[in-house]
């Protein structure tokens, strides 16, 4: 009985307990709807966020397409017709200044596909086509134009490489810019930056980088470096591997840690032999740094003798103040006869005269103040004494004209002729060294007091 009571009561309990777990199950589920409902509705809404976002992003990316082929068709017409219009062009330094102008308005909308065709069409409409036998060509300057990323492929349709000779892109951004299968002989990218670009079985022959930013460019795939001029270029990493590296003129480039086989370095054939004056060899060692006078008309035998006071017209030598002569040593006036030429410099009244000189060349040697200079001359005067001097000093002048700081008060000419010679470190960032002639007479009319300057010479060498 008991246990059939308990019988009932487990019974009972069961029943319960089904019943609750139902009621249980069905407040779980009615509220599981709604959460799923809630959910799907979330998902969807997600869903459909995306899709709208998408669409927005693809609505936008429609309108920018758009308004860049608008740009693009716009500045096309608008130059073809300046170029059709030849009234209009009878004034060729505005007009090219106005298609400069459109030309980088225009560039900095445009992306790189019609960046690249924009060049195309400049190029083909002969604005930056170089052509040296042409007296009369109009190029258009595009200094500081973004070209970034150029890409210059095979036309794809008709495989047909470009031809780009003559191209001129000098001073623009060429920043990771890649040619392939190009024909880019006698073209111009002097003073353009062009680290990581890439130049992929190209023809390069004959085309100048003086002075380009070319660190970690490429030239791969036989791409040929014949008679290139590298003057002054930077290419700390450039990779020359798998080039064809003939008669290349590296004079002042930098090619520490490049990438040149020995065969490239020293071409075995003569006819092929390159230029490494004042260059920076991959190993980070210095070129041959070629002693020689930088000064011209250093010895007066130029325009010489000057028989016009009033207007003298000394060779290569510009006027400060006063006046300076060239003089021949056989005039029986004075006795200073010598080995040095037929002419001389004479002062006899306060002038000072001077010539800059390029140093540009040696701007590696100098920023490594390793560039010592010499200069030199040959000079004298009848008498020395607090009333007059005569000197030949230089100045060291930066890229800006402006001067370093930096001067060396040079030679001092003493009674009677002597040669006479100095020699000193040529100041960091020095890209011009300014050579002056100075006579000061404080006593006017004494004709007995004049000074004679002969063979004015510096020279650059790399200190031991
Ligand atoms: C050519 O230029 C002249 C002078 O600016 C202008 O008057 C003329 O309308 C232009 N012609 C065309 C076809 O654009
Ligand atoms: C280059 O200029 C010369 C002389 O004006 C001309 O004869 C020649 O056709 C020009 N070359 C090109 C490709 O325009
Ligand atoms: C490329 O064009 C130049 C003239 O601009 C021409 O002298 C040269 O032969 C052309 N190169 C090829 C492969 O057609
Ligand atoms: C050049 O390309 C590299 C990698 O290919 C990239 O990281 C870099 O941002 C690019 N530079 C510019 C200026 O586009
Ligand atoms: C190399 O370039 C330098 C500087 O531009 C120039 O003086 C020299 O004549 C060039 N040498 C050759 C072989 O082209
Ligand atoms: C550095 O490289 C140049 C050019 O190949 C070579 O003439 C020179 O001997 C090398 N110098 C050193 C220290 O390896
Ligand atoms: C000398 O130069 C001055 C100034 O240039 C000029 O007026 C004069 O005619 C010249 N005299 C002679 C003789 O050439
Ligand atoms: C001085 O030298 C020049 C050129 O060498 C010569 O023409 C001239 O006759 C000479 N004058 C005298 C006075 O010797
Ligand atoms: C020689 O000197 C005299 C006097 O100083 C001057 O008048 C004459 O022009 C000079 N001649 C030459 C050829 O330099
Ligand atoms: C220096 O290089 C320039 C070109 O970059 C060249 O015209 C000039 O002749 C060179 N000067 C010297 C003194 O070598
Ligand atoms: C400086 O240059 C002069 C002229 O070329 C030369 O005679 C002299 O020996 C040079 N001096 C030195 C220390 O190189």
């Amino acid at each position: 009985m008991e246990t059939e009571v308990e019988m009932g009561n487990v019974q009972l309990k069961k029943e319960k307990d089904k019943q609750q777990f139902l009621s249980w199950a069905n407040l779980l589920l009615s509220s599981l709807i709604p959460l799923m409902i809630g959910v799907f509705t979330i998902a969807v809404t997600i869903q459909q966020q995306q899709i709208s976002d998408r669409q927005r992003q693809q609505d936008q990316n429609q309108a920018d397409d758009l308004q860049k082929e608008n740009v693009f068709t716009g500045y096309i017409d608008d130059i073809s017709k300046l170029i059709l219009n030849t009234s209009q062009l009878s004034n060729t330094e505005q007009s090219l200044l106005y298609i400069r102008t459109k030309t980088l308005t225009a560039l900095r909308k445009l992306g790189v596909p019609r960046k690249t065709h924009l060049i195309l069409f400049l190029y083909e409409s002969k604005l930056i086509y170089n052509n040296q036998s042409s007296a009369t060509q109009r190029l258009v300057d595009l200094s500081g134009a973004d070209l970034t990323n150029l890409l210059f492929d095979v036309d794809s349709s008709t495989t047909l490489r470009y031809n780009f000779s003559h191209l001129y892109l000098p001073n623009v951004n060429l920043i990771n810019a890649t040619f392939i299968d190009c024909e880019l002989t006698h073209s111009n990218f002097d003073g353009s930056i062009m680290n990581n670009a890439n130049f992929i079985h190209t023809d390069l022959r004959h085309t100048t980088f003086k002075k380009s930013i070319l660190h970690k460019a490429k030239f791969q795939s036989k791409t040929i470096l014949g008679s290139v001029d590298f003057t002054g270029a930077l290419l700390v990493h450039a990779d020359f591997k798998d080039s064809v590296v003939e008669s290349v003129n590296f004079t002042n480039a930098n090619l520490d840690k490049a990438s040149l086989t020995i065969n490239q370095l020293e071409p075995s054939r003569t006819e092929y032999h390159h230029r490494f004056d004042q260059a920076i060899f991959p190993n980070g060692t210095f070129g041959p740094v070629k002693e020689k006078n930088l000064v011209q008309n250093s010895g007066a035998e130029e325009n010489c003798p000057v028989t016009n006071i009033s207007s003298p017209n000394i060779n290569m030598w510009t006027i400060h103040t006063g006046v300076l002569l060239t003089a021949s040593y056989n005039n029986s006036s004075d006795h200073h006869i010598n080995n040095f030429g037929r002419c001389y410099f004479l002062a006899f009244e306060t002038a000072r005269v001077y010539q800059q000189i390029n140093v540009g060349n040696y701007s590696l040697l100098i920023d490594q103040e390793k560039a010592q200079y010499n200069l030199s001359a040959y000079l004298g005067c009848v008498k020395h004494d607090g009333q007059m001097h005569g000197t030949v000093w230089i100045d060291f002048v930066t890229n800006e004209e402006l001067f370093t700081g930096n001067r060396d008060f040079g030679l001092l000419a003493t009674k009677g002729m002597r040669y006479n010679t100095i020699l000193g470190i040529i100041p960091y960032k020095t890209r011009r060294i300014e050579v002056n002639i100075e006579y000061t007479n404080f006593v006017d009319n004494e004709k007995v007091k004049l000074c004679i300057f002969d063979n004015i010479q510096l020279s650059i060498k790399k200190i031991p």
